[in-house]
């Protein structure tokens, strides 16, 4: 069962708590004259995050769905929404199209996105920005102009049932989740993007895991990034492999 939130402007949060994995999973969809999904869920979670679009908006109406990096929770959903929309474009990094797209079953169109490349939606401007292995090799982030606000994907990830806007600072929690997790192979791409989210300034951040969160909240997530451990340490999914 996925809840909306407004969270700002047209920015609306459609958002389930999965209780196994401990997260919740969220998608972003941004309500303007060419409205765009950023990242869609996994696939089983389709016809629950489609129904949530439909209460804002037809999604046959979508332009954009925008995958940050390919993994199931942040693309599962791509083909369907992209089939079901005919004007829709799935939007993706420049890495993520080389390397995916000249061989998977994807049908529909695709546009890889560089570094600063904006696209239009009407009262809103997405900016693309390339962050390659935070924590994917094709990651990128998208930065929505008009609002200042910020898709991260899974940094600055909170666990736990959270609300959807989030005042609290999990920056230990989210340090420990990382390591414990072990979704950054090493800390130096991480730090590089947190120096660039940092100049960027962003008004506003909304996480695909937690909830959304204003700049002095963010100042804690970066804090905690930069003085504690959170990049692979040998353990994945609470499971230490072999040195
Ligand atoms: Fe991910
Ligand atoms: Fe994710």
């Amino acid at each position: 069962m996925h809840r909306i939130d407004n969270i700002l402007a047209d920015i609306y949060r459609i958002s389930a708590f999965d209780p196994q994995i401990g997260i919740t999973f969220n998608q972003f969809l941004i309500v303007d004259e060419r409205p765009a999904l950023i990242h869609t869920g996994t696939f089983p979670m389709y016809e629950g995050v489609r129904k949530a679009v439909a209460e804002l908006i037809d999604p046959k109406k979508l332009e954009f769905v925008a995958v940050p990096h390919f993994e199931a929770d942040e693309c599962g959903g791509m083909g369907r929404f992209v089939k079901d929309a005919p004007q829709s474009t799935l939007l993706c990094s420049e890495a993520g199209a080389m390397i995916n797209f000249s061989a998977w079953d994807f049908a529909g169109p695709f546009r890889g996105m560089r570094d600063g490349t904006t696209i239009e939606l009407g009262k809103h401007r997405l900016r693309f920005i390339e962050t390659p292995h935070v924590h994917h090799w094709d990651s990128m982030m998208v930065y929505e102009e008009t609002t200042g606000s910020l898709f991260p994907a899974d940094l600055f990830i909170q666990p736990g049932e959270q609300p959807a806007i989030q005042r609290e600072d999990l920056g230990a929690a989210m340090c420990q989740l990382y390591r414990g997790a072990g979704i950054f192979g090493g800390d130096k791409p991480v730090l590089q993007c947190v120096d660039r989210i940092e100049k960027l300034a962003p008004k506003w951040c909304h996480p695909m895991h937690g909830g959304s969160m204003t700049a002095d909240t963010l100042a804690h997530y970066i804090r905690a990034l930069r003085t504690q451990s959170f990049a692979y340490e040998g353990m994945l999914f609470g499971r230490m492999l072999p040195t």
